[in-house]
């Protein structure tokens, strides 16, 4: 399929027949991130429960900037359902406020990641200490479903490891496009990604998830990306074009790009973001007794408001 077949406004900088509006967006996006890296010092917040307006405006600064935002609490909250309760205040006051039902919600819709031995998390990845690889979340979700923004918070660092990375998807489009438009094209088409359909043993099925892995939501005209670096149980269109902007892709998130963000959270510390790109180091323990790491994190399907 053409790009000229997906509509996208006037000037758009997404349009691949509009290179203008595209280096002027370029230019301006490259200036303003390149800056904000170099001082990737976290935003302090004295309560986050309570934001002040000059905190907020903050972050809200960076992440018009770069889709994500590191801070800082300055007296790191230890006691779980307080933070629990916190972080939903914090994204409330951010303009988050439709949050997925996620099998492992707890209270407020937050989700703990640390390692389980419990039966429905166990076999997976972000419940154990295994390294993670690149991904957006919720990549397998129905188009309806879609999580655009999400609080990762540390109330307790790993000993050893749980490394994150972030990078901004919009950069992700960048490097794809500035190499050859034609890794977008490939990666817009409605069918660039299938997941394959999901049986678990209780019964809890999710159906096989195909669409693009860049697209743009014609409501807000901004950037949505749906990725994983999986490569089980996943088919990726079969063809050059796919093949050859997968390959790239997979070559950039394995680099040393400037803008790509690494990060070990430490206690108090998180990330508000649109659902950058992420991935994780493994970490030291294997048992809920002997693994320190605990991670809360809560997911949207709107994004981080720019007012
Ligand atoms: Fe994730």
């Amino acid at each position: 399929m053409a790009n000229s077949d997906i509509h996208f406004p006037d000037d758009s900088c997404w349009n691949l027949d509009d290179d203008a509006a595209y280096l002027a967006w370029r230019r301006v996006k490259l200036d303003q991130a390149s800056g904000l890296v170099e001082q990737s010092t976290p935003v302090v917040i004295g309560d986050m429960g309570a934001l002040t307006s000059v905190e907020r405006a903050a972050l809200m600064a960076r992440c018009a900037v770069s889709n994500g935002v590191l801070y800082r609490e300055q007296t790191p909250t230890q006691d779980e359902s307080s933070m629990s309760a916190k972080l939903r205040q914090f994204a409330n006051a951010l303009g988050l406020q439709i949050a997925e039902k996620h099998r492992s919600a707890g209270q407020d819709g937050v989700v703990a990641l640390q390692v389980s031995e419990s039966l429905r998390q166990k076999r997976y990845i972000p419940y154990s200490s295994k390294k993670m690889n690149w991904h957006t979340d919720g990549y397998y979700n129905a188009p309806d479903q879609k999580i655009r923004a999400m609080v990762l918070h540390c109330v307790r660092a790993a000993n050893d490891g749980g490394v994150n990375q972030f990078l901004d998807n919009e950069i992700a489009y960048i490097r794809l496009r500035d190499e050859n438009p034609d890794y977008i094209r490939a990666l817009m088409h409605p069918q660039a990604m299938t997941i394959p359909a999901n049986e678990e043993p209780d019964g809890d099925n999710r159906p096989a998830s195909i669409g693009p892995v860049f697209a743009v939501d014609p409501l807000t005209d901004t950037l949505e990306m749906r990725y994983t670096a999986r490569t089980r149980s996943i088919a990726w269109r079969d063809d050059a074009a796919t093949r050859a902007a997968v390959d790239f892709l997979t070559g950039l998130l394995g680099s040393d790009d400037p803008l790509i963000q690494t990060v070990k959270m430490q206690a108090g510390t998180g990330i508000l973001c649109n659902n950058s790109l992420h991935n994780r180091t493994g970490f030291d323990g294997d048992t809920p007794e002997n693994s320190a790491r605990l991670m809360m994190r809560v997911r949207f399907h709107n994004r981080i408001s720019k007012d």
